[in-house]
């Protein structure tokens, strides 16, 4: 059997709920493929900030370094100033691990009430890539007069050929290897001119090299549009860091709910983990309750397993997962490890 160093970060909030979830997912799935996952946890989020001043410290990240995948739960806390952790730990670890690939897909599941109405899995089944390193989350920029009514808040979007290149690659890949084999470029070229115009000159490049996958575009507005009115548009997306992050969001809304949208922050060269979690965040509001929906980390960990070569395990747990949501509509609502053992249950069994 192949062993596999996993580093798990359970996080904040619901993040150490859906995480012990997802766990239970994985290890129900293990026996049946050949593989041991040797987890260490981390303990990085609000209770470490607080305690030690440290989001992720250099000795952390030289670990996570030797790990072969990670699995995150989720960051950030009321009472901890905004973005310290965001920026500080996850920001940091998919900037430092080359996340330059995050990978949402958006997919209604059969059963999963959407709230287009009308709506079937077969109108809701895209690949949102967004880009992972660049755009506006760099952190350039910077303020000038603080505090005064002058102040001038900068906060700049950094593209890169190379970055834009690399991402724009990688969707054509994963266009290509889908049925529809359609890839649209999601940006806002008529404002944001020098970066939509980076983003245009390097997919029509790339284009040439992929004959078989025909392209398009949409400014990100009337997309948030069409997600609504029309999702079956859409295939495989590719955009910018931020309007990826928004838009998945809304993505993850149709598509059933954001405890159901999972994530994989890729390095597709390998130099570096990749990072799976769900797209949701440490949702302050029901932590603590039992109430937090799992299905997003377990739906992640079959992406996990998927990316370290475990196709047959990844499948299994997809369908243990569809499975379980073709039969919600019937059940009442059940709490955090009561979703967790009957996914778990139907994978072992
Ligand atoms: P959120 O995703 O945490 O919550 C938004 C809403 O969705 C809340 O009402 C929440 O209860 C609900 N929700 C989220 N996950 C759910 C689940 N699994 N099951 C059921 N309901 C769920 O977003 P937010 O409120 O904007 O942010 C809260 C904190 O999380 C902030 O500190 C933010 O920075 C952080 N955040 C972290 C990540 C991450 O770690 N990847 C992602 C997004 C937000
Ligand atoms: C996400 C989150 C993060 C992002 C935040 C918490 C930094 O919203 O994973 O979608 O903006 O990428
Ligand atoms: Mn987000």
């Amino acid at each position: 059997s192949r062993s596999i160093r996993l580093a798990v970060i359970p996080g904040d909030g619901i993040g150490p709920e859906v995480v012990a979830e997802g766990l239970k997912v994985l290890d129900a799935v293990a026996p049946s493929s050949d593989l041991k996952f040797e987890r260490t946890s981390y303990d990085l989020g609000a209770a470490r900030w607080h305690r030690t001043g440290e989001t992720l410290p250099d000795s952390v990240l030289a670990e996570l370094r030797d790990q072969e995948v990670i699995l995150l739960g989720a960051v950030g806390d009321p009472s901890v100033p905004s973005g310290t952790l965001e920026r500080g730990l996850l920001l940091r670890a998919r900037f430092e691990l080359d996340h330059y690939v995050n990978l949402r897909p958006v997919k209604l599941f059969p059963g999963v009430a959407t709230p287009l109405a009308g709506a079937t899995p077969d109108d809701i089944d895209m690949v949102v890539v967004r880009e992972g390193t660049e755009g506006p989350y760099t952190g350039v920029g910077g303020v000038l007069r603080k505090g005064t009514a002058h102040e001038v808040a900068t906060q700049e979007s950094v593209n890169t050929a190379h970055g834009v290149e690399r991402v724009i690659r990688y969707a054509f890949e994963v266009a290509a290897s889908r049925p529809r084999r359609k890839l649209t470029l999601v940006h806002k070229d008529n404002v944001l001119t020098f970066a939509g115009d980076l983003y245009q000159r390097v997919l029509a490049r790339v284009a040439e090299e992929y004959p078989q996958v025909s392209t398009d575009y949409c400014h990100v507005d009337a997309a948030t549009m069409f997600f609504v009115s029309q999702p079956a548009r859409y295939d495989v997306i590719v955009t910018d860091n931020l309007f990826g992050d928004i838009i998945t969001d809304l993505g993850a809304a149709i598509a059933g709910g954001i405890g159901l949208a999972a994530s994989g922050n890729v390095n597709p060269a390998g130099t570096a983990p990749s990072m799976f979690e769900p797209v949701h965040g440490s949702a302050p509001d029901i932590a603590g309750q039992g109430k937090a929906d799992p299905t997003a980390t377990i739906l992640s960990v079959a992406m996990l397993l998927d990316h370290v070569g475990a196709a047959e395990a990844a499948r299994r747990v997809e369908r243990a997962v569809s499975a379980d949501l073709a039969g919600r509509a019937a059940l009442g609502p059940r709490s955090t490890t009561e979703i967790g053992d009957a996914i778990a249950g139907r994978v072992a069994g």
